[in-house]
């Protein structure tokens, strides 16, 4: 049986998989399931199987073409799962040859998006976040340049939304305002 297909993107350390686990716990205790697919772990096995890559850090600095590659293989394992689902993925990535798309027009067509998510928060509170999350290597970067990826991010939003016709959502994580955050896209998604 088909569900709802839901994609969750935001810049590294945004917060966007603390928005999804506890948007699925809230759904669920309202009698929605949804599950939560994550895009880069399905890259993940991909590319540690084939030995390219030992930490799921390693695979934005992979050349564009393997990453073509392995987005290709996650999203046409992804396109099978039935149900409601919500994929966690990246609307863009920054690689050391600049912005690649997350989802390309052929990725875009194994998935099909109902809606599409933004999850966004001011740049500063971003770079505090990245700071004391010890559990990841992310990349350094100041203010400024958070805020150019979340701009290309919701460039990119709208040419997905034209391709698909998917909605386009806007969700703010606001420090220590989880709770909202969730309850906004609990409310769109139920
Ligand atoms: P992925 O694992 O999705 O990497 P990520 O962006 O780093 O995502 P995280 O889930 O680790 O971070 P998050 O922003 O969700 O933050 P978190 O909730 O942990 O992807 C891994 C890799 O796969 C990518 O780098 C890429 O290479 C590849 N990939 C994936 N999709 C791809 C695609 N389509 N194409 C190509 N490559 C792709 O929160 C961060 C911190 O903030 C935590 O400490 C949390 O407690 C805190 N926090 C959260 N919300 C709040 C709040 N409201 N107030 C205060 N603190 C908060």
């Amino acid at each position: 049986m088909a569900g709802k297909k839901v994609i969750i993107t935001g810049v590294p350390g945004v917060g966007k998989t603390s928005v999804i686990t506890d948007t699925i716990q809230k759904l669920a205790d309202d009698g929605v399931p949804y599950q939560s697919i994550n895009f880069g772990t399905f890259m993940f096995e991909v590319a540690k199987a084939k030995g390219l890559v030992q930490d799921r850090d390693e695979m934005r600095k992979l050349g564009k073409d393997e990453q073509k590659a392995l987005q290709r293989e996650a999203s046409q394992q992804i396109a099978k799962i039935d149900g409601n689902v919500i994929i966690d993925t990246h609307a863009s990535v920054k690689t050391p040859s600049g912005f690649l798309p997350g989802l390309p027009e052929w990725v875009l067509r194994d998935l099909m998006p109902d809606v599409f998510v933004l999850v966004e928060a001011d740049d500063d509170q971003i770079l505090r976040r990245r700071m004391s999350d010890e559990s990841r290597l992310r990349d350094i970067e100041g203010s400024r340049s958070i805020r150019e990826h979340q701009e290309f991010n919701r460039a990119a939003a709208a040419s997905y939304a034209m391709l698909t016709g998917c909605t386009v959502l806007y969700i703010e994580n606001a420090d220590f305002l989880l709770t909202l955050s969730v309850e906004r896209l609990a409310a769109v998604l139920r």
